[in-house]
């Protein structure tokens, strides 16, 4: 196949991992004879200090003209600190997923036997773990408008709003992928306080009756978090609105051993988004110590998603977990206090695939 990707490295250890994703993409496509056109483009941090946008025209028609992004991260402290900074870096992560529809960001929660240990889980609590969360991505309290101060500047505010066919697209998403799975699906809201999760639970509630093969199971979000770490084996496929599955996924991703593994996918109207779960980690940026397998995993789910070339995603997941296994792997995962380095766990991954008996 003849295939264009956009590559959106972004800001702090966003470069780095990108070229790690890219050698393994790269022997993938070698190896399969897949033809990969990279086309590299500007966000985040590094957008605003070029152009003053941090998700440029240019990069957006990139990404509508390309079958697929891969996006490293995005955030600088630079505009942590700064209430006063106009633009921040983040805003061009949510421009890019309004802009290209991307309404679903799926991110899936598996555990890797050889790093049970590393849970901060008891391992019988922890081990077989496998969920998916899926998280609407382009409405809620993100977008909602009003959005900002009063005049004098002492209050501020954010509204969260959906509406029907917003919750209708995201909530039939979970029960499919249920379907795919093991047939349950966790309707996370907090329907006690907010309209909208009144909402989202009475559209669940009419839907249901539509998948009778499917357990529906609702729960209040501040239970759900208490239920990820307690019982973590007990959830199949979550659906949840913005804010609550960026929060959720955050806590569940810990429980896999580290931040540095989850990989995620948003589709949705235009061309799907693979990204890490993780932010840019500043601290760690140009070290080439920062873990690269969440961005590797994340091309192998846009081969599996966007190309629906799914041997080539297994043999992605399969160089991934050889590495872990032979701990070959950076220092946040390392059994000793040192680790290899982003790029040697990168080249060893390449090398695995490359030299895979088909
Ligand atoms: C994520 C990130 C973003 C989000 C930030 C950087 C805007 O935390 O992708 O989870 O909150 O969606
Ligand atoms: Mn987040």
């Amino acid at each position: 196949m003849n295939l264009n990707i956009a590559i959106l490295p972004g800001d702090g250890i966003g470069p780095e991992i990108i070229n790690e994703a890219l050698k393994i993409t790269q022997v993938v496509a070698d190896k399969f004879n897949h033809q990969l056109v990279y086309k590299h483009a500007l966000t985040g941090a590094a957008a605003i200090e070029a152009v003053g946008d941090p998700y440029p025209e240019e990069t957006h028609v990139l990404c509508m003209a390309s079958d697929a992004v891969l996006f490293g991260a995005i955030g600088d402290p630079k505009f942590d600190n700064d209430p006063s900074s106009k633009v921040r870096p983040e805003q061009g992560l949510l421009s890019m997923r309004k802009k290209l529809g991307l309404y679903a960001n799926i991110r899936p929660l598996t555990t890797f036997k050889s790093l049970i240990h590393k849970s901060p889980l008891r391992t019988e609590l922890v081990d077989g773990a496998d969920f998916v969360c899926i998280r609407e991505l382009t409405g809620g309290i993100y977008f909602g408008q009003p959005q900002g101060r009063s005049e004098d500047g002492n209050t501020a505010y954010d509204t969260c709003i959906y509406t029907r066919s917003e919750i209708v697209r995201i909530l039939e998403l979970g029960f499919e992928f249920a379907r795919k799975r093991r047939k349950k699906l966790t309707v996370v809201d907090k329907a006690n306080v907010l309209a909208t999760s009144r909402l989202w639970r009475q559209i669940a509630q009419e839907m249901a009756p539509n998948y009778p093969d499917i357990e529906v199971e609702y729960l209040l979000v501040d239970n759900a978090a208490m239920r990820i770490i307690q019982w973590p084996k007990d959830f199949d496929v979550m659906v949840t609105e913005n804010m609550f599955g960026d929060i959720l996924t955050d806590e569940a991703s810990v429980i896999s051993g580290s931040l540095g593994l989850l990989p995620s996918a948003s589709i949705g109207v235009h061309t799907s988004v693979f990204e890490p779960i993780h932010g840019s980690y500043p601290q760690a940026a140009g070290k080439n110590i920062a873990n690269p397998v969440a961005t590797i995993l994340s091309a192998a789910m846009m081969f599996e998603y966007a190309f629906k070339l799914t041997e080539e995603a297994a043999l992605i997941r399969e160089a991934v977990e050889q590495s872990i296994v032979e701990e070959f792997v950076t220092v946040d995962i390392a059994e000793i206090a040192v680790g290899q380095s982003t790029s040697e766990v990168g080249d060893w991954m390449a090398n695995y695939i490359k030299n895979k008996q088909l």
